[in-house]
């Protein structure tokens, strides 16, 4: 019997609600495989900024680097968006991020066969894909200094950098390479080496990487080019490596294969504590209906027993559940065609604990 201590930070939107339900499962897989699991809540984004007045806390950052893992909700929405920058719930997040080191921000975008139909893209052309992308998630234009907005009235300048440095570069592209290794092989690396120097230095670091991981076919695409294959042929990639601000575009593209981005999930990996969230957002216009996708909350929950507590057995138990449940075509209301009764938040928890095994 092993005890592990998981942070929990709920948000804001629908995050709660997905939360809970994936915290049931996790409570559901200590009682069958024996583990003992305490959870702690702490605030962030904008529940942190009504609470305390800013969007991280102290004890948020001192609390969850005690603990094993962090699940994370959702954070964001209107009543805090004229906020300025740095105490916007976003900020946070980024934070967060950051403090925790967390630089590896895995994004699995896998189409079931179950869910082939629900996609806005064509059954045959999304059927298969099977998508890694590792986002780069501290470095970037996201935290690249100098950034701000100089100047007054219409002579104001906005700005920010994109920045990497060798060292940031080698140890994303070090998570890729051993992620497709594990995988079927192929690692495509994103940038826009044609423009920017800064991706230039990008592919001339991945590219020196190759020679380690003879086993691994490592091409590079354009960003603008990888947009377009993604939507075009998305079963030619396998892991894509890209920095932080293409790997958020990148992962939405990805995430509408599937057919709903309420059924995505994210590992941030490479500091000492994991962090795992669902990619989608908090989701304003539906939160307390009860109506939310817990799915991608609850897969969460599987990649924080897979890469944050070593767990494999168990988080192949959730990830095997929640396909029965899509075999047995069980919908939330995002999923639902028509004619489809919709199952609510609670009730695609239980679907998913029923069928754990
Ligand atoms: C994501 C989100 C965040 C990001 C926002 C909420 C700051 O879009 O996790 O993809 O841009 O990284
Ligand atoms: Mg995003």
């Amino acid at each position: 019997m092993s005890s592990f201590s998981i942070s929990l930070i709920h948000g804001d939107g629908i995050g709660p609600e997905v939360n809970t339900q994936a915290v049931r499962v996790l409570q559901a897989i200590g009682e069958r495989f024996g583990h003992d699991f305490t959870f702690q809540e702490y605030l962030a984004g904008g529940a942190a900024i009504d609470a305390t007045g800013v969007p991280l806390p102290e004890d948020t950052i001192t609390g969850v680097k005690a603990s094993d893992a962090l699940l994370f909700g959702a954070i964001g929405g209107p009543q805090w968006e004229d906020m300025p920058h740095h105490l916007k719930p976003e900020a946070g997040l980024l934070q967060l991020r950051s403090q925790l080191g967390a630089f590896a921000n895995l994004r699995p975008a896998v189409v079931y066969d179950e869910l082939v139909d629900a996609s806005t893209l064509k059954p045959e052309v999304v059927r298969g894909t099977d998508i890694m992308v590792v986002r780069e998630l501290t470095g970037g234009i996201y935290f690249g200094e100098p950034r701000g907005v100089s100047g007054s009235g219409d002579g104001r300048v906005g700005s920010n950098t994109m920045v990497y440095s060798v060292e940031e570069i080698r140890r994303i592209a070090q998570v890729a390479f051993t992620t497709a290794q594990l995988r079927s092989k192929r690692l495509c690396s994103v940038d826009k080496a044609n423009v920017l120097d800064v991706s230039q230095l990008w592919r001339e670091v991945v590219s020196e990487m190759a020679a380690d991981y003879p086993d691994v076919e490592l091409s590079h695409m354009y960003v603008d080019n990888a947009a377009m294959q993604l939507v075009r042929r998305p079963t030619q990639f396998d892991v894509i490596v890209t920095g932080n601000l293409f790997g958020d575009i990148l992962s939405d593209a990805a995430s509408m294969l599937t057919g709903s981005i309420g059924m995505l999930a994210s590992a941030a990996v490479g500091g000492p504590v994991g962090f795992f969230e669902p990619i989608h957002g908090s989701a304003p216009d539906i939160a307390g209906k009860g109506i939310a996708n817990p799915l991608a909350a609850i897969a969460s929950a599987g990649m924080l027993l897979r890469y944050g507590l070593n767990c494999e057995t168990e988080a192949d138990a959730v990830e095997q559940a929640i396909r029965a449940v899509l075999r047995d075509g069980l919908r939330s209301a995002d999923m639902a065609g028509p004619g489809v009764q919709a199952l609510s938040t609670q009730d695609m928890g239980d679907a998913v604990i029923a069928r754990l095994g």
